[in-house]
């Protein structure tokens, strides 16, 4: 058997007619960017997860380099993250000549320690946002965060790339902070063909101050009141993900069904002591973009399930401290051990809504194997 980390065609087979006549509509129109498409979107998605405003953008990158700017990070200036996440979250950050800091994680959730930003907020000066990262699909602790920050008039932004759909004490991903970052990029649980992104904001000077960013910085056109980018959703990607919005709640059921079975699974084959299983906070509702797993010997383990047919991947082998375009940060080895150590250990494997019980049984049948060796 063969069970691929993630089967894009498995989804696009059951939409392939609604989607393919939407990207004809699109064609037949000739109008390609900044539509009735990209406007419908952002309706929808702002509604989905209850913002006043959605701003459709390029990427997932961009929305958080215009978050940033939104927010009048600039030269200079510092913003605290995790070093534990996908590279765009800090990249996006010194683009804008900005400094990232770092900060540890919790290692249950993979999420930022709350505790400890707030220790490093009130012994830094000059740092303009925070980015927590809803990472994997399960939001980060916020309460304390925005508590922290609106005290020190800080920006939160969310980097909600991996979490569409996911809920925090009630409240959807994006909703939360100040502005949300969402990313449309073919893995995600709502996924464009090709790239794609959102940012979403309660913030009515916030939204406006997006939209003009998102063109250039002009709000009349070819008046240009700052320097802002290029970063527009195109209609074909959003009508694209206007048919795949329709299905989001029941791929992310979905998605949840296969997390419990797995470990429901893996405590029947007695490997609860020997992995680590995901855990999400009581009050958190995790869309699990991934299932992810801890295990010491990670990297035998990986190629062992790959030699047996099962796709898994790394998020992410190498903290962002010690990626080498951050090396001018000074940060050493050892710096951040609960992220240090995740990046060590941490293992996805296949959690994609269409996934097959019998799949999954395989699967964890590999992993006991390997255990049992
Ligand atoms: C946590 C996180 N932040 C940011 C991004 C960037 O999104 P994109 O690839 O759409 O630019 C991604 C996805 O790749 C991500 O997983």
């Amino acid at each position: 058997m063969k069970v691929q980390l993630l089967n894009l065609a498995a989804q696009y087979n059951k939409i392939k007619g609604e989607v393919l006549r939407e990207i004809k509509a699109v064609c037949d129109s000739q109008h390609y960017v900044l539509g009735k498409n990209v406007a419908g979107l952002e309706t929808e998605i702002a509604a989905y997860c209850g913002a006043r405003h959605a701003i459709g953008v390029a990427s997932g990158t961009d929305a958080i380099l215009l978050a940033l700017m939104a927010a009048g990070v600039k030269q200079g200036d510092k913003v605290a993250t995790t070093p534990f996440t996908f590279f765009a979250t800090a990249g996006s950050i010194a683009r804008l000549g900005a400094t990232p800091v770092f900060v540890d994680i919790d290692p249950r959730t993979y999420n930022i320690d709350p505790d400890a930003l707030e220790t490093v907020i009130k012994k830094t000066k000059g740092i303009k946002a925070v980015i927590p990262v809803h990472l994997y699909g399960q939001c980060a602790e916020m309460a304390p965060i925005n508590a922290v920050c609106k005290k020190k008039r800080i920006a939160v932004i969310e980097d909600a790339a991996q979490s569409i759909g996911a809920e925090y004490r009630g409240k959807k991903a994006g909703s939360i902070g100040d502005i949300g970052c969402f990313s449309f990029y073919p893995t995600k649980n709502l996924g464009c063909f090709g790239d794609g992104g959102m940012v979403t904001t309660d913030n009515d000077r916030l939204a406006e101050r997006l939209r003009m960013l998102r063109v250039h910085g002009s709000r009349v056109r070819y008046y240009h009141d700052e320097v802002g980018a290029n970063s527009r959703l195109d209609e074909v990607q959003a009508a694209v993900l206007r048919v795949k919005l329709k299905y989001l709640d029941k791929w992310t059921e979905a998605r949840v069904r296969n997390a419990e079975r797995y470990t429901r699974l893996f405590k029947k084959a007695g490997l609860e002591g020997a992995i680590t299983l995901p855990h999400v906070e009581e009050w958190n509702r995790s869309v699990y973009n991934q299932y992810v797993i801890r295990v010491k010997k990670r990297d035998e383990m990986r190629g062992w399930l790959s030699g047996e047919g099962v796709g898994s991947e790394v998020y992410y082998p190498l903290c962002l401290h010690m990626q080498k375009c951050f090396r001018y940060l000074g940060y050493r080895k050892g710096a951040f051990p609960a992220s240090e150590a995740a990046a060590k250990e941490v293992l996805a494997l296949p959690i994609y809504a269409e996934l097959k019980p019998v799949e999954q049984e395989y699967v964890v049948a590999k992993v006991a194997e390997f255990h049992n060796r």
